[in-house]
């Protein structure tokens, strides 16, 4: 696998997927059961907030009943001994990444277990029940709480960072994702356009799997630790 100075790791709902947390597109998942627009938009929101908290309160308390698994455990092992540097950029709203001991992470989808105001400005870690008239704890005022969580149409967060990461990276390598999804589904070929050697792992070939250089099909738990053994292994 050769010897690389920076990494870049962008994980999907697929890294998730075995510790019992479904994925959004797979047979069963959850835009299967939802309607996305209803509870995963601006509008919807506007339309329906009982909805909408219904839907996170309730991601929230499977979140807290799961456990990393061997695929984000390798990640951070990664992180810890690879003397190169190593950062994840995770599509992720879960915290499975930092349980597992992850330190240089972006959630550029945001954080199931943190609330925005939206009167206030202010985010705070939650990991109970919210509903449409819970206070705001900074302010005091009702209405204005909302998921942390990037919804579509919205802007994700940290891009400027990303992007730049993006452009000094000299391995891509995207975990468990579908490739639909943008500006994600895109990484890809910004991280190539500038040179870095680009690695799929998932159970099945991405929308833009003919981007990457290489593929490795199978589950995460196994092929990300295969592929940190090898990396570990090669220094
Ligand atoms: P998206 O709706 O999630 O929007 C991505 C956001 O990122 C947008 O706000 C866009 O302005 C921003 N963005 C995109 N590229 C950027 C860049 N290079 N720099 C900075 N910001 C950037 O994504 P999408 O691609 O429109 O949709 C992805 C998938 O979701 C598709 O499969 C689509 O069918 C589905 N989708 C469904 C609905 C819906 O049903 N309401 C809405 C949107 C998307
Ligand atoms: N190991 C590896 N890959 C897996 C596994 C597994 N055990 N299980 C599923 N996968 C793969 C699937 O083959 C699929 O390619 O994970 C991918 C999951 O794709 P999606 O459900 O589309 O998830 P993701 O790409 O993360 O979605 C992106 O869409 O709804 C939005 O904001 C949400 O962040 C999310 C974004």
């Amino acid at each position: 696998m050769g010897s690389y100075k920076k990494i870049f790791v962008l994980t999907g709902a697929g890294i998730s997927a075995e510790s019992g947390i479904p994925t959004f597109r797979d047979p069963g998942g959850v835009w299967e059961k939802y309607d996305l627009t209803e509870v995963a938009t601006p509008e919807g929101f506007r339309r329906n907030p009982d909805l909408v908290h219904e839907f996170y309160n309730q991601r929230r308390k499977e979140l807290l009943k799961v456990k990393p698994n061997p695929a984000h455990i390798a990640l951070a092992e990664l992180e810890k001994h690879y003397p190169g540097e190593v950062l994840v950029v995770t599509q992720n709203v879960d915290d499975l990444h930092e349980r597992a001991g992850t330190r240089n992470l972006i959630h550029m989808h945001g954080e199931l277990l943190k609330v925005h105001c939206e009167l206030c400005g202010q985010v705070f870690r939650e990991t109970g029940e919210i509903f449409t008239h819970t206070p705001c704890p900074a302010c005091g005022k009702a209405g204005g709480l909302r998921p942390y969580v990037v919804w579509f149409g919205e802007m994700p967060l940290h891009l400027e960072e990303i992007y730049e990461a993006l452009k000094k990276c000299d391995l891509f390598v995207a975990i468990g994702s579908s490739g639909t999804v943008y500006p994600a589904a895109g990484f890809v070929e910004v991280a190539r356009g500038s040179g870095a050697y680009c690695l799929e792992i998932n159970l099945k070939p991405a929308e833009n799997a003919h981007l990457f250089h290489e593929h490795r099909y199978g589950p995460a738990s196994e092929k990300v630790r295969e592929w940190v053994k090898e990396l570990l292994e090669g220094v």
